[in-house]
């Protein structure tokens, strides 16, 4: 099979946080500061993505300004070629450092917000005056004139408070929102209890975005990832297996999407062994699921399959416990039944305990 290049690489610098959301998509098991990559390890790994033709870099974690070093990341990134995107919750970053990032190139921030008010925001995120902090950091983002992307992520707790992250980002002058409900991997499923909305709250955030998108048309671009709990048809995850991005995890893992290890079984090839063309193309993790050759019916015969690529590999394992069938959500697959129950006994769970992510093994 001709394989075609990544489009974007997603580079976890770091798993370490200063916040400890309940729904953070790192993997449980939390890679410790000393095995992260090197500051010359990056710029490898960023050199080689551009010259297997990787366009965007979406610089992530944790939170990417926990790496000193930030700044000369995305230095290295822009003289490879790279478009640089800082996905960042603020924490950590300062005017002079945001100065900095501007004077090295940094192209987008994509800034998230963990409620739109301090209560909610500080609850979540468990950091106190993280709120006060991270409009303060939007301030400054703003007087430099970065592009902004507001990440929005919704669970039942604070979907109530969709509408107003909407005007927030028009005021903050952010081009883009992403309004991601939570997806069910890493932390969040152990918190399936406290995060799973409710089936009338995914409607009414459904309805939500398709008025703004209508009343915003050109304005501002709402992207939108749906309860998928609630839903009847799956998310194309990663745009399809091993097509479109790339992940590399802190210890130079590199990984067809950031619960990939959730995947018993699959074996996952280092850049500090092999060369990240090598493991794009031949990897064993990426050629599992690649095209649709792998696919069980329903999906072989469906006339969806090149849309949603039968949906999401880590969920189908999660909910299934098969990463080759149907991902649940969708009204075809035979375990359909079982997600719906699902999302209906999670999400009358009011008295659910909250786990937030600790970090005890990487904090420093
Ligand atoms: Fe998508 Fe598979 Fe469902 Fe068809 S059967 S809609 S390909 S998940
Ligand atoms: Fe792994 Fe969807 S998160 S394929």
């Amino acid at each position: 099979m001709q394989v075609q290049p990544p489009i974007a690489m997603l580079a976890e610098l770091t798993h370490r946080c200063p916040l400890s959301c309940p729904y953070c998509s790192n993997p449980v098991e939390l890679t410790a500061r000393e095995s992260e990559l090197s500051t010359d390890d990056w710029r490898s790994v960023f050199d080689q993505g551009a010259a297997m033709g990787v366009l965007q870099l979406h610089i992530s974690g944790g939170e990417p300004a926990s790496r000193r070093d930030l700044t000369d990341l995305v230095r290295a990134a822009r003289e490879a070629g790279l478009y640089t995107n800082l996905i960042t919750s603020g924490i950590g970053l300062t005017e002079k450092r945001l100065a900095e990032l501007d004077a090295a190139g940094l192209d987008h921030v994509q800034l998230s917000l963990q409620g739109t008010d301090a209560a909610m925001a500080d609850r979540i995120g468990g950091y106190k005056g993280g709120y006060d902090r991270k409009m303060m950091v939007a301030k400054w983002i703003g007087a430099i004139g970065f592009p902004l992307t507001l990440n929005f992520v919704m669970h039942r707790g604070n979907m109530h408070q969709l509408s107003r992250a909407i005007e927030m980002a028009q005021e903050m002058g952010a081009r883009r929102i992403e309004v991601a409900t939570v997806q069910f991997h890493g932390w969040a499923m152990q918190n399936r209890g406290a995060l799973m909305p409710t089936r009338e709250q995914a409607a009414e955030a459904n309805r939500t975005v398709a008025e703004a998108r209508a009343r915003l048309k050109g304005r501002l671009v709402i992207d939108y990832v749906p309860a998928d709990y609630h839903a009847d048809y799956p998310k194309p995850c990663m745009g399809g297996w091993a097509s479109t991005g790339i992940n590399v995890a802190p210890d130079g893992l590199v990984l067809p999407c950031h619960a990939a290890q959730t995947i018993k079984g699959l074996e996952f090839d280092n850049v500090r062994d092999r060369p990240l063309a090598d493991i794009w193309q031949n990897g064993s993790a990426f050629n599992a699921y690649r095209g649709t050759d792998w696919m069980q019916e329903p999906c072989r015969s469906c006339e969806r399959k090149t849309i949603d690529f039968g949906g999401c590999r880590c969920q189908a394992m999660a909910i299934a416990g098969d990463p080759t069938a149907t991902d649940p959500v969708c009204v075809k697959s035979p375990n359909h039944a079982k997600i719906r129950d699902l999302a209906a006994d999670f999400s009358a769970q009011d008295e659910a305990p909250m786990t937030s992510r600790v970090m005890d093994k990487t904090r420093g």
